[in-house]
């Protein structure tokens, strides 16, 4: 078969510089998954930054750099465009993508700036039979489908309270944390939420306190810490007969079992088991890989527009609850507010 051949559009952090930075050889950009899949022939980037663009064509072999989209369209016939550029392009960009007769984009998150614009997103690839996959990585990744397994088989018991710490931003960080929330508890029902005392220094995406309500009935509570202190990305989860420790951003999950010890009174939690991922295989690695399966089979990848949307509902639903000072429920109908940011 022959290879597909791809683009991206936005050169900066996830589109192609994360890599610089990392110490093994693990792959965090789009730019190093298509590059290193052999089904995949990364022939374009897109940037209106010249240097980013000099520097990754260099280094990813691409002679086709562009700094405008509607060229790179025009001249390369690409199958599938990698969107890493801010949410408030994204619709002018997928549009055009789709004029030229893209089979797949893969999106960044948050998917757009607005609850409108996604929905059109979804729509314009439902009509040209776009694959459109969402880049919340940890969708991707099997070693959080065992997390989840371990949460089914009741291996902590009835699901108490779970409770969340992030740092940077109700969008940009917490959007991840949303979409893995709706993976392993379902669908939210409701959200209350306050502007956190602890800022991240980036009024444009303002860090946010809630607490969510599900449709079974479980609580979660969203702690912010101020990232400009360290970087955080926990998820604590307590049930009933243990407690499941996952640290988002080192793919960490610790066990811990109840134990009575002869003299107390209640029962201690204490940890049984410490399990570290150990894949090689990045997440967005395995993104790619799904893309291009699902554009050969045309089935539903991993992570869909719909997951994308429902993030964005619960990025906006906080915004909201902030704002207007109201618990809101969910499915949002009207909501105007935007995301401004990463
Ligand atoms: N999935 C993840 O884990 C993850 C991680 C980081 C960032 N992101 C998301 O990716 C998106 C980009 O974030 P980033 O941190 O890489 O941003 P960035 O600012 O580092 O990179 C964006 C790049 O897009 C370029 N650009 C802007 N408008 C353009 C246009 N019209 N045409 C071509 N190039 C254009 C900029 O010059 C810049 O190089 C954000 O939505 C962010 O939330 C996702």
């Amino acid at each position: 078969m022959r290879q597909l051949r791809c683009g991206i559009i936005g050169c900066g952090r996830i589109g192609c510089s994360f890599d610089d930075y990392t110490k093994n050889k693990t792959i965090r950009t789009h730019a190093g998954a298509y590059f290193k899949n052999h089904t995949t022939k990364l022939v374009a980037l897109c940037d209106i930054d010249k240097d980013k663009l000099q520097k990754y064509g260099k280094k990813f072999k691409v002679t086709g750099i562009y700094t405008n989209s509607s060229e790179m369209f025009r001249s390369e016939h690409l199958d599938c465009v990698s969107i890493c550029t801010l949410p408030d392009s994204h619709l002018d960009l997928v549009k055009e993508a789709a004029s030229h007769g893209i089979k797949g984009i893969f999106l960044e998150k948050p998917m757009s700036n607005s609850l409108s614009n996604a929905k059109k997103i979804i729509e314009i690839c439902k009509k040209n039979k776009i694959t459109l996959a969402i880049d919340h990585q940890r969708r991707f990744d099997p070693f959080y489908y065992s997390v989840k397994k371990n949460i089914k088989q009741s291996k902590i018991g009835k699901i108490q309270l779970v409770n969340l710490y992030y740092g940077a931003g109700i969008a940009n960080t917490c959007s991840h944390v949303f979409d893995v929330l709706r993976m392993f508890f379902g669908e939210v029902e409701s959200v209350s939420g306050n502007f956190s005392t602890n800022e991240s220094g980036n009024k444009l995406d303002p860090n946010i306190d809630a607490v969510l309500k599900f449709k079974n009935g479980i609580i979660s509570k969203l702690n912010s810490i101020d990232v400009r202190n360290y970087g955080i990305l926990e998820m604590d989860i307590f049930g009933t007969t243990g407690r499941i420790k996952l640290n988002l951003a080192t793919n960490t999950l610790e066990y811990f079992k109840t134990s009575r010890e002869d003299v107390l009174v209640y029962k201690n939690l204490v940890l049984s088991n410490i399990n570290v991922k150990r894949s090689h295989q990045s997440a967005i690695t395995l993104g790619v890989k799904n893309l291009v399966r699902c554009i050969q089979t045309k089935n539903e990848p991993l992570c869909t527009g719909e997951d994308g949307y429902k993030s964005m509902e619960l990025i906006l639903a906080c915004i909201q609850s902030s704002i207007e000072r109201k618990e809101v429920s969910l499915s949002l109908l009207h909501n105007d507010y935007k995301i401004n940011s990463k």
